[in-house]
């Protein structure tokens, strides 16, 4: 007995284990009625092998072809048939031959095994009788090609012309696409996936007189709501001289606005292709349209659309398709309100009106949409007004923060004769700041040829360098100007800029755009008095030059332009300091070295007072940076950037504070000082001479330009550069003389002399090479060193003359004040200092 009952438990055990294995499977019994005319497929997945098959009776199979009339039973050999199979259902509905079953459309037959299954319904009709598909609440949405319903139902319908199937479009559930008339038949297929508790096809059909189209698409519009379709076959073409028509069915205390998104068309032989629109209370229906055309907007009420095709060129036919968007919101209260934007005494400006975050962000289609209207019915999301015309614009949205204007303002410069001295004012006009929309960016494009140079100024605001790392340097102001410099190949960002700061004119080569920025509300306040100007100058030898000048005791901070990306390789930039008579500026630098090494020219930092025989301080990118130090006069700051080796970067930020003046003799001496008493102190106290006209050659140039070889370094030194800016560098190009190396006539070592001519050609292309004898550290101007010229007094700077040194000797030495008294140059500083006496 015990034996006979361990056998027992042992075979439940392994009746359990088996039936784990191998669970009973369900099996299926499909019967087909004859009439139904139903065809029913199971079959594998395109694609899919698999081990699991089905079993009819004994039979194994992996299709089966249920016909009309007739039944099966089968089960699976797998528990997850739904991985693996597919079942198609196909009704054929023949209404040309007999009467037509019109009615509720069933999913038939019932208790299918659960597999993803396609539900076709053919139904064949006269193309003299239309057929309507009416569906059930909550109707239909269409859908782009490859877009997937979230629950993966989705109907596709098809039509026939001509024996050729014409898709007219595939939706998903719940939309408002409520019925769909066709002509001449229709092939219906609705997909329901394998776990879908479906049990109502959602449709009827029924028939109808002739459309005399390819066919009808209503949509239902009830609240605020967005509808998108497309032209059948899209993205591929809508047929041949074909007409459809989209019904919408629309409250009429709501209005209705038409945005076509993407179209394109065929090349027409006869006939244009166009749409019309049939809106009610319109005195000219139907309204013809391009599909270029800016569409109906704000339409009050039910109104249809009509997409009619041409005869299409048959050797190149191209498409017809159309997707496009209707809009349905209530009607807003300022509908009626127009605004006047008096742009006709604008020139070369452009104004567009936007949706926020354009035209990087897409509004998702649930947003409510904001429209600009030029007129009651031609409303836009976007509105670009031009200069030279009067609008009369109104906005139908509901929150007009949402909204933003950018504007865009050319002025351009051909010829200097015509520009200079013509000052113009950046600044927004009224027209745009009255407006109810938030000024998002204004751009000023600033373009003049090559030799023709910009000149920003602020001359009561004053801009202020936006300086990220200094909380009381950073721009916190309701607006700010983003200034940016570029030729065809480069763009130099001069830096972020806002009001209030001691920056009072910026001098840039290249074309230049201005851009401002407004943040917030307070921007319409603050620009009550908006003071930006500029004008066109003409070359100027650095890069860009600020002029600087301090209103207050607070530290100034300034920056190298492109501080994210390093100033550019032989880039130049000067800044003038004014300092006030009565007080001393203290110039500092942020760090102690520039950071850089250089692969090409050499990096230089020049920072010289403006006033006769000041000493220059010079130092390369291999040099510490000076100590913090006092300045009593105007000073100059240069900074030249060498190509530095890769990945490097020049970035430099300085300082500048200002103190009231203490009773000192000395300072009392060189306030005083007019130019007369400085002239005749720099004589005696350390300087020559020397006059222009005079053929001695002895003037040097500092290095203010890039471009400036070293003379004597090249034999030939032909390119010279233009100095019309006779202010800029006024003392410092003739201060910084090397003339003192050069061999006079009466020396052993004869010069050439050369003359510099105006600047006639593009700057930049040649690394910066400092003369390298007018590299010197803080050069003492004392009786003693006799390195220092004073100023030549005159104005005219076109031409320079120039002497070279023949020999070689002379090396790039930073120690050159120590070294330079023993040079075989010396000589010639002592008769370039007797020739200066003379006079
Ligand atoms: C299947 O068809 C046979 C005759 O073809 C019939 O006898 C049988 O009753 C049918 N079974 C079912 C379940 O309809
Ligand atoms: C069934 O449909 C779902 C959803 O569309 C799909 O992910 C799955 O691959 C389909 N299965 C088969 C066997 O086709
Ligand atoms: C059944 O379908 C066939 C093939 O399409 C057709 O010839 C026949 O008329 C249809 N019968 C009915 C009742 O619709
Ligand atoms: C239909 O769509 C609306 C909004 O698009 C959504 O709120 C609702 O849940 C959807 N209904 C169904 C049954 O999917
Ligand atoms: C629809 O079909 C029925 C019979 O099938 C016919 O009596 C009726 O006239 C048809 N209606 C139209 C609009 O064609
Ligand atoms: C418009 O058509 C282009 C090209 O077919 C496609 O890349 C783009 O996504 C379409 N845009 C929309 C809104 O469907
Ligand atoms: C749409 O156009 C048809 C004629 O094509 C017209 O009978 C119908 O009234 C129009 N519907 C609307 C809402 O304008
Ligand atoms: C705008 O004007 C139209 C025509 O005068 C009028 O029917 C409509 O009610 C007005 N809308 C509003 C919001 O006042
Ligand atoms: C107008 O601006 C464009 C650039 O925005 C410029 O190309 C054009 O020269 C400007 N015209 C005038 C007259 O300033
Ligand atoms: C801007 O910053 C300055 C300096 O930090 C400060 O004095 C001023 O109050 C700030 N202004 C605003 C509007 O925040
Ligand atoms: C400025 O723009 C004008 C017109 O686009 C162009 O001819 C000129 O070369 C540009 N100047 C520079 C320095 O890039
Ligand atoms: C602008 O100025 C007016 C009066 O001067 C003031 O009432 C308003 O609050 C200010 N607006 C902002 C955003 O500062």
């Amino acid at each position: 007995m015990a034996a006979g009952q361990a056998l027992a438990a042992l075979l439940a055990a392994l009746l359990a284990v088996s039936a784990q294995l191998l669970p009973p499977q369900a099996s299926f019994a499909i019967s087909l009625r004859k009439v139904d005319n139903t065809t029913v497929t199971i079959k594998l997945k395109p694609g899919v092998s698999s081990i699991c098959k089905m079993r009819i009776r004994s039979v194994i199979r992996s299709e089966l072809i249920l016909k009309p009339g007739e039944n099966v039973t089968f089960t699976f050999t797998c528990s997850t048939p739904e991985k693996y199979f597919i079942m198609e259902i196909q009704k054929n509905i023949d209404c040309v031959s007999g009467p037509c079953p019109f009615g509720d459309v069933y999913l038939y037959p019932v208790q299918l095994p659960r597999l993803n299954r396609t539900y076709t319904w053919d139904v064949k009709a006269s193309t003299k009788a239309g057929l309507e598909l009416k569906f059930s609440a909550p109707w239909l949405r269409q859908i782009e090609p490859g877009e997937t319903c979230s629950d993966f139902i989705s109907y596709n319908i098809n039509s026939c012309i001509d024996n050729t199937m014409v898709n007219i479009g595939t939706f998903c559930r719940n939309g408002s696409v409520s019925r769909v008339k066709l002509l001449g038949g229709v092939v219906m297929s609705l997909h329901l996936p394998w776990d879908s508790s479906l049990t109502t096809s959602g449709f009827s059909i029924a028939n109808r007189t002739s459309i005399k189209r390819l066919c009808i698409i209503e949509s239902i519009l009830k609240g605020e709501s967005s509808i998108t379709l497309m032209s059948p076959n899209y993205p591929l073409g809508f047929p041949e001289d074909e007409l459809m028509t989209w019904q919408f069915v629309v409250p009429s205390s709501m209005r209705a606005s038409v945005f076509f998104h993407n179209y394109s068309l065929s090349n027409c032989e006869r006939k244009e292709e166009r749409v019309e629109y049939y809106i009610p209370g319109s005195p000219s229906n139907p309204e013809v349209f391009k599909l270029s055309d800016s569409q109906p907007a704000n339409i009050a009420g039910s109104f249809n659309m009509s997409l009619q095709g041409c005869d299409q060129d048959a050797q190149n036919p191209g498409i017809l398709r159309l997707l496009f968007q209707v809009i349905v919101q209530h009607p807003q209260l300022d509908e009626n309100v127009t605004h006047l934007v008096d742009l006709s005494k604008e020139r070369n400006m452009t104004v567009t009106i936007h949706l926020d975050g354009w035209p990087g962000r897409i509004p998702l289609m649930s947003e409510p949409v904001c429209l600009i209207c030029k007129d009651p019915r031609t409303c836009d999301r976007i509105l670009t007004l031009a200069s030279g015309t009067v609008y009369r614009i109104s906005f139908l949205c509901k929150d007009l923060s949402r909204l933003r204007i950018t504007a865009e303002k050319g002025i351009s410069c051909v010829d200097l004769r015509w520009c200079q001295r013509k000052i113009y004012s950046l600044s927004v006009p009224k027209a745009i700041l009255q407006l109810p929309i938030q000024l998002h960016e204004f751009i000023w494009k600033l373009l003049a040829p090559d030799l023709i140079n910009i000149e920003v100024t602020s001359p009561s605001l004053k801009l202020q360098q936006h300086v990220r790392d200094v909380p009381e340097q950073r721009c916190n102001r309701s607006y700010s100007y983003s200034i940016v410099s570029a030729t065809p190949e480069t763009e130099l960002n001069v830096g972020v800029f806002c009001p209030g700061g001691s920056i009072e004119k910026i001098q840039m080569r290249n074309n230049i755009t201005i851009t401002l920025r407004a943040f917030g509300k307070g921007f319409i306040n603050e620009t009550n008095h908006q003071d930006l100007k500029m004008s066109f100058v003409p070359h100027i030898k650095d890069e860009c030059s600020f002029t600087v000048s301090p209103n207050s005791k607070a530290k100034v901070y300034l920056q190298t332009p492109n501080w994210r990306y390093g100033l550019p390789p032989y880039v130049s930039i000067s800044w003038y300091i004014i300092v006030p008579s009565k007080q001393i500026a203290r110039l500092g630098f942020s760090k102690d070295r520039m950071g850089i090494a250089c692969e090409t020219g050499r990096a230089y930092i020049n920072i010289k007072e403006e006033t006769l025989g000041a000493e220059e301080t010079v130092r390369r990118e291999d040099e510490v940076l000076p100590d913090p130090r006092n300045m009593y006069h105007n000073f100059w700051v240069n900074i030249s950037n060498c190509k530095p080796v890769d990945k490097m970067q020049l970035t430099l930020e300085f300082w500048v504070t200002f103190a009231d003046k203490q009773i000192d003799l000395g300072i009392i001496l060189a306030v005083v000082a007019g130019a007369g008493v400085l002239l005749a102190i720099g004589l005696a106290v350390c300087c020559v001479k020397k006059k222009k006209k005079t053929q001695n050659p002895m003037v040097g140039v500092y290095n203010a330009n890039v471009n400036t070889q070293m003379p004597g370094k090249k034999s030939l030194f032909r390119k010279g550069r233009q100095n019309n800016e006779s202010h800029v560098y006024a003392v410092i190009d003739d201060a910084v003389v090397y003339g003192h190396l050069l061999k006079e006539s009466n020396g052993s070592v004869a010069p050439e002399v050369d003359v510099y001519r105006p600047f006639d050609g593009r700057m930049g292309s040649l690394p910066p090479s400092p003369p390298p004898f007018s590299f010197r550290k803080d050069i003492k101007c004392s009786s003693n060193t006799e390195e220092e010229s004073p100023p030549l007094m005159d104005t005219d700077h076109d031409t320079y003359t120039f002497a070279h040194q023949k020999l070689g000797q002379l090396e790039d030495n930073g120690d050159a004040n120590e070294k330079d008294k023993e040079d075989t140059s010396m000589p010639l500083l002592e008769s370039k200092k007797q020739d200066g006496l003379v006079e």
